[in-house]
């Protein structure tokens, strides 16, 4: 298995600035370096997760969904995705994908739902792979709704691989009524932290591509958003009455879509 442990991954610099503690020396050395140039570099992950959160309780206990196909899942940092959704329907199924061998390696902490959950490891730029692939087919039953999760993910997407091409391929294998949840940066609010970190990863040979408002509401062509539509992170469907981080530490926008 190569972890490439000398550069630095996106999933383990994101687990360090979760306080995780899956992570090199090169993921450290990256993940300090872009705190120096944003101080807010562990706010994006944390309103991440909690995203996540919020959207799959949402989907499942609003909209019916039992279903789950989350493409870039990361290191695990529970709760997970089938530990919300399985909280609201005990049987839900999760088939979890990343590209990542440190993610395979830790997978088994994502298999420990009393449900049905699968994790394969395949690359979000193949989605004909993945959509083909036995965990997904014997899992999910494409006859019913589908919640399509890519959550911080599609950044690491650059425009010569066509991102828009790979998300409406994958939702185009799924019913009416399944969703898109999606979470992207941006660089609306603080454009030369985000320009620095971008550096940074171009550096170490990582794609990185915050995207405007427009591009990421793009992602949503075809689909019916709801309410209360792209909003950056913690002003999508809040369940605090904390203040939020301001727009330029979250830059992370975030949306449900149903695909009538
Ligand atoms: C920032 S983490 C997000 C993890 C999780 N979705 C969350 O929001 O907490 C991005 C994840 O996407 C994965 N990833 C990046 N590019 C990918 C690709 N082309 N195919 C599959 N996974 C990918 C990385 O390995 C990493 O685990």
């Amino acid at each position: 298995m190569d972890l490439h442990t000398d550069r630095p991954h996106p999933a383990r610099v994101y687990n360090y600035l979760l306080g995780g503690d899956v992570y090199f020396d090169a993921d450290k050395h990256a993940a300090e370096q872009g705190i120096r140039s944003n101080p807010h570099s562990r706010v994006p992950p944390r309103e991440n997760r909690a995203f996540l959160r919020r959207a799959v309780r949402f989907l499942a206990a609003e909209q019916g969904i039992d279903q789950f196909l989350d493409i870039g899942t990361g290191i695990p940092s529970p709760p997970n995705v089938h530990h919300v959704a399985q909280s609201v329907h005990p049987g839900a199924r999760v088939v979890y994908v990343d590209h990542d061998p440190i993610v395979l390696a830790h997978a088994a902490t994502l298999l420990d739902g009393t449900g049905e959950t699968r994790f394969l490891k395949a690359d979000l730029l193949d989605p004909r792979a993945i959509l083909e692939s036995p965990e997904v087919r014997e899992t999910l039953d494409f006859d019913r709704p589908v919640a399509l999760l890519l959550i911080a993910v599609l950044h690491f997407v650059g425009d010569d691989q066509d991102p828009y091409a790979l998300v409406a391929e994958l939702l185009a294998a799924l019913p009416p009524g399944s969703h898109l949840t999606l979470s992207h940066l941006t660089g609306d609010f603080a454009p030369e932290a985000w320009a620095a970190v971008t550096e940074i990863f171009r550096r170490q040979g990582v794609t990185m591509r915050v995207r405007t408002r427009p591009e990421v509401v793009r992602f949503f062509t075809g689909l019916d958003l709801i309410d209360p539509g792209l909003q950056v992170l913690p002003q999508w469907r809040p369940d605090t009455d904390e203040p939020p981080a301001s727009d330029a530490a979250v830059s992370v926008y975030g949306a449900v879509a149903r695909k009538p």
